[in-house]
């Protein structure tokens, strides 16, 4: 890994009433390195990406981004994070320049450099010609696609992306990953969930795998498969032994009996 951790998340657990959604979790992420997180429903990778940016406070544990405490700095880490939440909210009733406009006004960005690089996203998500559209009419495709170019107009070193290409069509979705990929040669880190594992192996340096809270195993796909002893197999086969979902293949075939 790089030597400058932008990314620094050290034991940190998560009670909600009894339920421990995260337990003892430790992480780092080097620059301009894109890090996957896969694990079940439930296993606290939403919670966690939260936490990264200061939504939800850790119980025990603390979360340094760029060097920066986020327990009592939150607001100067949202600058140099961009969030790509698990169900966004777009605001509806405006069009997609005036949504635009209104997150890099927020960011403060001069209005020459606003425009260039809303017009850069536009083109680069072929959203070019229905930037007047209203968000309403969007598909949720393009909706995802706006808030993906509001999680990044102000330039953050650090993208936190919640199931980013859930809704995007393939075309979409190879638009995102190179986006990623991009992203990764100009230095900014990348931490993602997905549930699809060729995606993970396709675009992560490295990627951990959670079940209930914890870290089951971290590393490249081909470290997680020795860790495993599981040397040929692939990444889906791991996954699922590792969070002992390895019956699925006799439960589909007793439900098809
Ligand atoms: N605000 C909350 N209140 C109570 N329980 C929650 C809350 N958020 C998440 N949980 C629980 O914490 C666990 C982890 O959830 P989450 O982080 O959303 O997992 P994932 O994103 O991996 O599906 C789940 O059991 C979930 O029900
Ligand atoms: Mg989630």
């Amino acid at each position: 890994m790089e030597n400058t951790r932008v990314l620094e998340i050290d034991s940190v657990s998560k009670y909600f009433g009894s339920l421990k959604a995260l337990d003892n979790v430790s992480l780092a992420i080097g620059s301009g390195e894109v890090f996957g997180l896969l694990g079940p429903n439930g296993s606290g990778k939403s919670t966690l990406m939260k936490m990264i940016l200061g939504l939800i406070k850790p119980d025990a544990g603390t979360i340094k981004v760029d060097g920066i405490d986020v327990r009592n700095n939150s607001l100067q880490v949202r600058r140099i994070v961009g969030y790509v939440p698990e169900t966004p909210r777009v605001y509806e009733f405006l069009t997609a320049i005036e949504y635009l406009d209104f997150i890099a006004d927020i960011h403060q960005m001069d209005a020459q450099a606003k425009k260039e690089r809303i017009g850069e996203f536009l083109r680069a998500f072929e959203l070019e010609g229905r930037e007047n559209e209203m968000l309403s009419g969007y598909s949720q495709g393009m909706k995802q696609k706006a808030v993906i170019t509001a999680a990044l107009i102000h330039k953050p070193k650090l993208l936190v992306m919640d199931e980013p290409l859930n809704g995007l069509d393939p075309r979409s979705a190879r638009i995102v990953k190179d986006l990623i990929h991009q992203l990764s040669k100009e230095g900014v880190s990348t931490i993602f969930s997905t549930h699809v594992l060729e995606i993970a192996e396709a675009v992560c340096d490295r990627m951990a795998i959670m079940s209930g809270g914890t870290v089951l195993a971290e590393g490249t796909a081909s470290d997680l498969r020795s860790q495993a002893g599981m040397p040929g197999s692939t990444l889906e086969e791991l996954f699922l032994k590792l969070t002992g979902t390895g019956d699925v293949k006799n439960i589909v075939e007793a439900l098809l009996k």
